[in-house]
């Protein structure tokens, strides 16, 4: 038996070509688990979905159950849900609090919210043995939004995010206080496709006005620009944020106040919605407030796996190359008025619901795609708009929001990362 020869990702993602193998090999996604997911950093939880010591999320680093569990002092950590002993799964709940320590199923080893191993039954058959406390991930935390990787020695977190950062200021100060809270619950999904797939979908501004015409034609909303111009009439923008961050900045096709949240010249805002603009401007200030106001929380994507989709939270996990599960939250608001947050989940609703238009629409185009892959590799072609991107104010490249300007940016990372 010879061994295989390693992938060569520099051919495989070329200049805006993309071989369809990175869909479904089963190596290439071996390799994803390992450099982007076990040794790079990638989202897990939002600080607010544990909020008292002992609350604890559970979640995945690639394919490893981890527990997102707030300890004592108040910190949040990132530790294996895997007993050290022999391996027992130890929080089966999706949620909850264990009090002060997690003991295991099988044979009682108790751990502390750190990891620690605080104690083991019939402790004498133990003396001198070095059993193991829980793996911690290492962890970063950027304005609430936890990320965490299996590299003891990652890229310094705040490198890794860039100037992806300001995507997620721009999602937090929506909030007059500057806090957003996912306690809504989260709503799973899974997709036939391989997980970049469906980042691909959330970035591209090509399909809106083909695969999300019935919506347009359905009803009133702030799609019908994207959806309804002609190529020169739309205004909307594909931005390259560096680092595999990408936004499609929608707000450059408003042409009113709140529009993100369905207000428009021909339905006046609600008094909690006028209540709402009068609380940002007086925690920012007139030109900051109307900035909000007008421009809402971004369409963006952070590298590799967060979706920070307008009023939305959408992640992924991978778990098998032609399969993603999505979760995806209301981003409530801290600070605002209830009305203002109901508001904000029946836009989830709509957008991302079972019965809405834009899941359904998406998750059967890119099932189709994944499909199409099982076949002879193909090559993808991203190289739309190539050629006629600008650089904007802040040395960010953009273009049209048709253009593969963000998808190529996804894949420009992906190759960084994977040829490293
Ligand atoms: S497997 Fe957990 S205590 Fe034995
Ligand atoms: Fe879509």
């Amino acid at each position: 038996m010879t061994a295989q020869s390693a992938i060569d990702y520099s051919t495989i993602v070329n200049n805006g070509i993309i071989n369809s193998r990175v869909y479904n090999d089963e190596r290439i996604f071996e390799d994803e688990i390992k450099k982007i997911f076990h040794e790079g950093w990638s989202f897990v939880a939002h600080e607010s979905e544990v909020p008292k010591p002992g609350d604890y999320v559970r979640r995945s680093i690639g394919r490893e159950p981890y527990l997102v569990v707030r300890n004592r002092d108040g910190e949040v950590n990132v530790i294996s849900n895997k007993c050290t002993h022999r391996g027992t799964l130890l929080c089966q709940e999706e949620k909850g609090n264990v009090r002060g320590a997690i003991t295991c199923w099988y044979h009682g080893w108790v751990f502390g919210l750190d990891g620690d191993l605080k104690s083991v039954p019939y402790g004498a058959g133990s003396r001198g043995l070095d059993h193991k406390c829980l793996p911690k991930a290492t962890v970063g935390n950027y304005r609430g939004f936890i990320f965490a990787t299996l590299n003891p020695n990652p890229i310094n977190f705040r490198d890794y995010l860039g100037e992806g950062a300001s995507l997620i200021d721009r999602a937090v100060e929506c909030s007059p206080v500057g806090e957003i809270r996912l306690n809504a619950g989260w709503a799973k999904f899974l997709y036939k496709t391989n997980w970049k797939l469906q980042c691909e979908n959330n970035i591209d501004g090509y399909h809106v006005n083909y695969v999300h015409a019935s919506l347009a034609r359905s009803i009133e909303s702030r799609y019908n620009e994207a959806v309804l111009a002609g190529e020169d009439e739309l205004k909307t923008t594909a931005v390259d944020w560096g680092n595999g961050h990408s936004e499609l900045f929608l707000a450059a096709g408003f042409s009113s106040d709140l529009e993100w949240l369905g207000y428009s010249d021909k339905k006046p805002m609600k008094p909690f919605a006028i209540k709402y603009c009068d609380q940002l401007r007086e925690a920012y200030g007139d030109n900051r407030a109307s900035r909000i106001i007008h421009d809402g929380p971004p369409h963006a994507l952070i590298f590799p796996n967060l979706f920070l989709a307008e009023t939305n939270i959408v992640y992924y996990e991978v778990d098998q190359v032609g399969e993603t599960v999505q979760r995806h939250t209301p981003m409530l608001l801290e600070g605002v008025s209830d009305e203002m947050n109901t508001r904000i989940i029946r836009l989830c609703e709509a957008a991302l619901g079972p019965s809405s238009f834009f899941l359904p629409d998406d998750g059967v185009i890119t099932e189709r795609q994944q499909a199409a892959f099982e076949g002879v590799p193909m090559e993808i072609d991203l190289r739309r708009g190539m050629g006629r991107e600008n650089k904007d104010g802040m040395g960010l490249m953009e273009s049209h929001v048709t253009d593969e300007v963000t998808n190529r940016a996804f894949w420009s990372r992906y190759r960084e990362v994977m040829t490293a």
